[in-house]
């Protein structure tokens, strides 16, 4: 049985439509009209034990209304979820032990208290024993190295520190299954790096099922071998990253160093010159005929160093969106 189960899912937000002004104000206290936002339109997958999948999409596509599903803070509108085995709504306490959602831009921790005294209060609040509460926190604290900040007030800590603490506040109960809505979002790229380290070594650690969203492609390409791609409350791609990246790219990038200056006329011969700035030159070329053309690179020019890149996940999920074709 899958670890996460979502068939025909959707959520619709009610909104009321107000006319603008004070009329606007005033009319709307007699008549109101209502109507939907389809944030999340009859979705369905699958995440088995153990995977890691990236869910990712533009502004406003539906991850937060579906995580929030997932997590049991929203009610579906249709359809059926299941995590575990259980109906997250139903908010039992054997599911909530069991699970954690943790959104980048929400804090949990209390402010005016150092971190720790958060994290005894999870203690207390999904009944961990003093020594398995012990061991999490000594495990968690060395991956993510922040032992001496624990006694410092939450408010003093800057963004990264704090987000680490968010992140074993969030872990302290060892949940089998995570949410992760932007966990790195505002950080600066050394952070992000060690956060992302962290994901994964407490996915292989924990044996966890993580589902995790990010606008940082990064975090993506180095975390998830499988994405699940939504847009306007619908699934565009659910497969293998490497599978859109194969075919969603039909070039490739060749980086090259060169020891000498080259005409570069003889090189638009062999594909399009993205960059030219001695030693450096980046050409984009047909996918199939890369390794030919590397051969041809080394064979008739001064080349130091050569590398045959996939153009960046950035381009190609903007790809994904604007011809939104069957995939
Ligand atoms: N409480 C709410 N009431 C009404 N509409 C909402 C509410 N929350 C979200 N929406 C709408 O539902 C849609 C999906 O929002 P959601 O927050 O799930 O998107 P998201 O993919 O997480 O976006 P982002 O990348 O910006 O975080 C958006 O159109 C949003 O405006
Ligand atoms: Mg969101």
């Amino acid at each position: 049985m899958s670890v996460i189960s979502v068939s025909n899912l959707s959520k619709y937000y009610q909104v009321h439509e107000k006319e603008p002004g004070l009329l606007g104000s005033v009319k709307s206290l007699f008549y109101r009209r209502y109507y939907d936002v389809k944030a999340v339109d009859d979705i369905s997958f699958e995440v088995e034990e153990g995977e890691l999948v990236g869910f990712i999409g533009p502004n406003g596509a539906g991850k937060t209304t579906t995580l929030k599903c997932l997590s049991g803070l929203l009610y579906p509108t249709n359809g059926k979820v299941s995590v575990l085995g259980f109906t997250p709504y139903k908010r039992e306490y054997k599911f909530l032990k069991q699970i954690s959602l943790v959104m980048g831009q929400k804090n949990q921790l209390w402010w005016d208290l150092p971190a720790i005294d958060s994290f005894i209060l999870n203690k207390e609040i999904y009944d961990i024993e003093d020594k398995q509460f012990n061991q999490t926190l000594e495990d968690l604290s060395l991956l993510l190295d922040i032992k001496d900040i624990l006694q410092i007030q939450v408010k003093k800590l800057s963004l990264g520190q704090r987000m680490k603490c968010e992140l074993i506040a969030a872990l302290i109960h060892t949940p089998k299954v995570l949410f992760l809505d932007e966990p790195t979002i505002g950080l600066d790229v050394v952070m992000q790096k060690k956060l992302r380290d962290f994901i994964k070594q407490y996915n292989q650690k924990y044996k966890a099922t993580i589902l995790l969203t990010s606008h940082y492609m990064r975090d993506v390409e180095q975390l998830c071998k499988r994405i699940i791609v939504i847009d306007k409350g619908k699934i565009l791609y659910d497969g293998l990253l490497s599978d859109i990246v194969k075919r969603y790219s039909r070039y490739k990038l060749l980086s090259v160093e060169l020891s000498e200056q080259v005409d570069r006329k003889d090189l638009e011969k062999l594909g399009e010159i993205k960059e030219y700035n001695f030693p450096t030159v980046t050409i984009s070329v047909v996918r199939e005929k890369s390794s030919n053309i590397a051969a041809k690179l080394l064979e008739n020019f001064p080349v130091e160093d050569i590398n045959i890149e996939d153009p960046q996940i950035e381009d190609i999920i903007r790809r994904v969106f604007s011809t939104k074709a069957n995939i």
